[in-house]
Formats: C-alpha cells, sequence, structure tokens
C-alpha cells in the first residue's frame, strides 16, 4: 500500500525536526559520552609504550616473555602452524560451537589425568573466544537457565571479572580469599563467609594459579572447599587460564577441577590457551559444562549454542587448529608439555632471582610472599603511591594494586627492579 505524498512529507518534516533538536540540545549524536577511563590491565601497556625511558619494564599485563624480555612463539606453535600449511586447509565458517576435535582435547586436558582416555558423555564443551569469551559465554547461560543469579567472586579476583558476569546479567557480590598481613590465602575468612552463601549461588574458583594474588588453595584446602561447597549447594564455575603455568605441570595445575569432578560436583569450565600455549592473539579457548548425564549435556550443549549464534556467530578457527596439533599429536603435545614447563620454571626462578636482589639492596622488608605466591603473578604488597612513584620515578609499570607479571621480569631487569621496589619501599 502506497502512502500518499502529503503524509510522507509530513513525516519526513517531523522526522527532521527531531533531529535538529537532538543537534540543538547535544550537538552531534554522542557529544554527551563522557570519557572513560583506560583499561585496568591493558591501559598499563599504553602508558608503558609511550614511556621513551630505555630502563622501562612493563610488568602490567600478564603476557609471557623470554630472558631477553622478548615476546615468545613456542616451537610447537610454529610446527603446528607448518603442519596446518602443509594440510592446505580450507577457510570454511566453524560450527557454532566450534572444532569438535578440538573441543574433545580441551575437555580431556582439563578433566583426564590419561591424555588418550575419551571424555564422559556427561560434559558439553564448545569453542571459545579465549578464556574471556568462555567467562562470557559460562554467564550467559547460568543468567538464562541457572537457579540462583548471585555469582560470588574471591576477592580480589581479576578485574575483568565483575564487568564480564555484570554484562551477562548476574549481580557479583564477594567472599573473602587473600590476607595482606600475610600475603597469603585467607583459608578460615573464605570458609566463614563460603558457609554464609545462600545456597544455589554461584561461586567462582580459580583452578590455578590465582589472579591477581598468585595465592592458591593447598590441595588438602581444596578437599574441604569441595566438601563445604557441596554442603552449602553452591554451583561452583571454574576459570582455568593458567593450566602448567603455575607448577610447570598441567596435570597438579588441574587438581581442583579434578578433585570436583571426582567428587560428583556439577560445575562449568573457563579454560584459556593465551598462556600456556602463547596463544594471546588467537583468542582461543573452550567453556565446558560438567552435567548429570549425556542427555542433560545435549540439551544444554543447544541452548549455548543458540547464546553463541546471535553473539559472535561461530568462532575464528586457526587457533583451534593449533591448539588441536599440538594436543591431538603425541610428539608435538610431549614437547609442549616441555615447553609450559620451560615457562614456568623461569618464571620461578626470577622470583627467587627478586626475592635475593631485595636481600642483597638491604630491604628489611619479608619479601618470603614473591616464592610462595604462583602462576605469573606475585601481589607484591606495594601500597598504591608506592605503585605510583615506581612508575613516575623508575618506569615500572606495574597495576595499581600491586601486581607484578612474573613474566616481564628477566635475568637483565632483575637488579634494577629490586632496587626500584626497595627504594619506593623502604
Ligand atoms: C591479565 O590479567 O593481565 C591477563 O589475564 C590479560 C588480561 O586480559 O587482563
Amino acid at each position: 500500500m502506497s502512502r500518499c505524498p502529503q503524509a510522507v512529507f509530513h513525516a519526513k518534516n517531523l522526522l527532521k525536526q527531531k533531529e535538529n533538536i537532538i543537534a540543538k540540545r547535544y550537538g552531534s549524536w554522542f557529544s554527551a559520552v563522557q570519557m572513560g577511563p583506560p583499561d585496568a590491565i591493558l591501559g598499563v601497556t599504553e602508558a608503558f609504550k609511550r614511556d621513551t625511558n630505555p630502563k622501562k619494564i612493563n610488568l602490567g599485563v600478564g603476557a609471557y616473555r623470554d630472558d631477553n624480555g622478548k615476546p615468545y612463539v613456542l616451537p610447537t606453535v610454529l610446527q603446528a602452524e607448518q603442519n596446518i600449511l602443509n594440510a592446505k586447509l580450507d577457510k570454511e565458517y566453524s560450527a557454532i560451537g566450534g572444532n569438535a576435535d578440538f573441543c574433545k582435547l580441551s575437555a580431556g586436558l582439563a578433566l583426564n589425568a590419561d591424555a588418550n582416555a575419551a571424555v564422559t558423555p556427561n560434559v558439553a564443551t564448545v569453542q571459545s573466544i579465549s578464556g574471556t569469551g568462555a567467562l562470557r559465554i559460562g554467564g550467559a547461560f547460568l543468567n538464562s537457565f541457572a537457579q540462583g543469579k548471585d555469582i560470588y567472586l574471591p576477592t580480589p579476583s581479576w578485574g575483568n571479572h565483575t564487568p564480564i558476569f555484570k554484562h551477562s546479567g548476574l549481580n557479583v557480590k564477594s567472599y573473602r580469599y587473600y590476607e595482606p598481613k600475610t600475603c597469603g590465602f585467607d583459608f578460615q575468612g573464605a570458609l566463614e563467609d563460603i558457609s554464609k552463601i545462600p545456597e544455589k549461588s554461584i561461586i567462582l574458583l580459580h583452578a590455578c594459579a590465582h589472579n591477581p594474588t598468585g595465592v592458591d588453595p593447598k590441595p588438602e584446602q581444596w578437599e574441604e572447599l569441595s566438601q563445604l561447597i557441596k554442603k552449602r549447594n553452591l554451583y561452583p564455575f571454574f576459570d582455568m587460564a593458567y593450566q602448567g603455568f603455575a607448577s610447570g605441570s598441567v596435570d597438579k595445575d588441574a587438581f581442583a577441577v579434578r578433585l570436583f569432578a571426582k567428587e560428583g560436583h556439577q560445575f562449568c569450565l573457563a579454560q584459556s590457551y593465551a598462556k600456556n600455549m602463547g596463544l594471546y592473539g588467537e583468542r582461543v579457548g573452550a567453556f565446558s559444562l560438567v552435567c548429570a548425564d549425556k542427555d542433560e549435556a545435549d540439551r544444554c550443549m543447544s541452548q549455548i549454542k543458540i547464546l553463541i549464534r546471535p553473539m559472535y556467530s561461530n568462532p575464528p578457527i586457526h587457533g583451534a587448529h593449533i591448539v588441536r596439533e599440538i594436543l591431538g599429536k603425541a610428539d608435538l603435545r610431549a614437547q609442549w608439555l616441555q615447553e609450559v614447563k620451560g615457562m614456568a620454571d623461569r618464571i620461578i626462578s626470577v622470583r627467587t632471582a627478586l626475592k635475593s636482589n631485595l636481600e642483597k639492596e638491604g630491604s628489611s622488608k619479608p619479601w618470603n610472599h614473591i616464592v610462595d605466591q604462583i602462576g605469573m603473578f606475585c601481589f607484591t604488597g606495594l601500597k598504591p603511591q608506592e605503585c605510583e612513584r615506581i612508575t613516575k620515578d623508575f618506569s615500572v609499570y606495574l597495576t595499581k594494586d600491586g601486581r607484578i607479571s612474573m613474566a616481564g621480569v628477566t635475568s637483565k631487569n632483575v637488579e634494577y627492579l629490586a632496587h626500584a621496589i626497595h627504594a619506593v619501599t623502604k
């Protein structure tokens, strides 16, 4: 049905008038938009890049560096890419849930001690846009289907956890985790708080290498946490971004996840290959739901796909091919396990070096936590004004909470770093 020309003219006029009112009031469509703050973690890299001091050190973002401070592409990743090139794979769309072999291998890496064992059919896994994307899929799924919509995060937690779960529509709450006095785990505080969390809530757990504190529960503490979480009828959400990075062993670092599986918890799991394969920019990870049985897993999988499709349709293929090559070929997998251990060992060695250089500087402060904490980060205990001073006076870049990425420390800059830390803390 065509509209009369007068009505069309009238409607166009009205629209124009509306646009004029908006333009008059705001100047343009977005003139009312306020400048937002830089990202608490990625913003540190931006500031670092602007600094011209040749001695500058970036300890902000958690990205592995070799002993020359350079990004490290794992030899197994280069080999996998060569294999992919030789195989002349096509560039077709992936399935909504990603590469099926990749998904099985990822779930197996997390859940199975035996690399050749099949993943049990009660597990639903999809490929995700790294760990962040896995958390976001999990948040969306839980917002649609969980019985409770409150998620409890440890205090502190990775800075992106709160916005991810808020954007997913969940209510973000907290439980005690870190004890600043000891720079260690506040086990009693955690138990007390968890025992008061209302039933059916979700609890976020860092599977290993807690970010930002580097403080992990001991195996026997995990056992107690598992019992309590079961007793309180809470739903665990594991974030495992650092499998292999904490101890150097992917099996040791999967202790908590495998314990919860063995003890019959249903839970979900976010995995990332950013750190343990150095695939930061490839954005490759996995999201898994450990369900009651296969039928439940199939139904949940169908709903996860319905959530993914309008978000990003289907995931990118290259990173998943790399992971599939490495985990699926026995020789490459064995070599990769050595490379992960090599990265973890270098981090452990610079922890020791930093502590002994601080002692050499004459610092009388207790620095045991530098070697007691584990994984990529050290929660130094530096106060906000000390963080500000170390950046301003020494061009040492770190997040405002005093977290340093140990991966940015090398045998060449550790002395300078110890000198700077001592200078701002004495
Ligand atoms: C970090 O905590 O530094 C990393 O997980 C990188 C990021 O995206 O924040």
